[in-house]
């Protein structure tokens, strides 16, 4: 039985050939990458819809350098040791899956979705991982029927609590991973003129009880055009005047502090 809902009548979406149907017969055609798109949004709206192809490549060149490997190290730590049973596996907002990749091979849960956005994201993310259905939605209204996962997890992008209480069965797991105070402070200093500091949010979630936490904090060596690329990747890049971006392509290679923390959460 299939967990995914009609984004246009709830009701259960069920594969027939390449499509997805209801029972009120809405249906929708898997394209020709496996990509569903379930997004209801005006395709000609000038809206940004997710990450554009510029920041996905961008993204994937970046982290398949390793510059981002011990986040991923303890990532799958932290899956492995609260999540081993876990059968269906939704990594909301999942760009390229890097990190999806290695939890699947890691935990091999029978189903497992990306949701993002951005459509080209998508296409490398059915690339990377086979056997995977990624979906084109937004994560603050996922086409998931209510208590019908065990884990999702949340990468750098944003989160919709009240989403992953409604799609989590009771004692799910919910992982996040968000940036600390000095979290890439080198890129910004060599940008702006008063770089900030990123917010110390805190770790309380309604509806969720904390259970563990790993902190991954060190210092890496960005060599040549992976700076551009990890500006790229940032939500900075789209608000940062042409005069301010230009500034990177001067630097061989930049020192910074990367400073994450990775959460997990029961659903209570
Ligand atoms: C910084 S990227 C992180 C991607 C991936 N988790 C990773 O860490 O490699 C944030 C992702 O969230 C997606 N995104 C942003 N807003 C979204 C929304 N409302 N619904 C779904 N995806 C969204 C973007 O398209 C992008 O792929
Ligand atoms: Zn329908």
């Amino acid at each position: 039985m299939s967990i995914l809902n009609c984004p246009v009548c709830n009701k259960t979406l069920s594969l027939d050939e390449k499509s997805y149907k209801c029972s009120n017969n809405h249906c929708f055609d898997l394209s020709k990458f496996g990509v569903l798109n379930l997004s209801l949004n005006n395709k000609s709206s000038k809206k940004r819809h997710g990450d554009d192809k510029a920041m996905v490549i961008a993204r994937k060149e970046f982290l398949e350098k390793g510059y981002y490997d011990p986040i991923k190290a303890d990532v799958i730590s932290l899956c492995k040791k609260h999540c081993k049973n876990a059968k269906s596996f939704i990594d909301a907002g999942c760009g390229e899956g890097y990190y999806t990749a290695d939890v699947v091979s890691v935990l091999k849960p029978e189903e497992v979705y990306g949701v993002d956005l951005s459509k080209e994201a998508l296409r490398y993310f059915k690339k990377r991982i086979l056997g995977t259905l990624p979906i084109v939605a937004s994560i603050f209204k996922m086409p998931f029927e209510n208590a019908s996962t065990d884990l999702v997890l949340s990468m750098f992008a944003p989160a919709a609590y009240d989403e992953f209480l409604r799609v989590l069965k009771k004692d799910g797991i919910f992982i996040k991973t968000k940036v600390l105070k000095n979290h890439l402070i080198e890129l910004k200093q060599a940008v702006y003129d008063n770089p900030y500091y990123n917010d110390d949010e805190p770790d309380e979630i309604d509806g969720f009880e904390k259970i563990d936490e790993i902190i991954t904090d060190y210092k890496t060596d960005i060599l040549g055009d992976d700076i551009k690329k990890l500006f790229l990747m940032t939500p900075y890049y789209y608000k940062t005047s042409k005069t301010d971006q230009k500034k990177l392509d001067f630097i061989e290679k930049l020192n910074v502090n990367i400073s994450v923390k990775t959460v997990v959460y029961k659903k209570v």
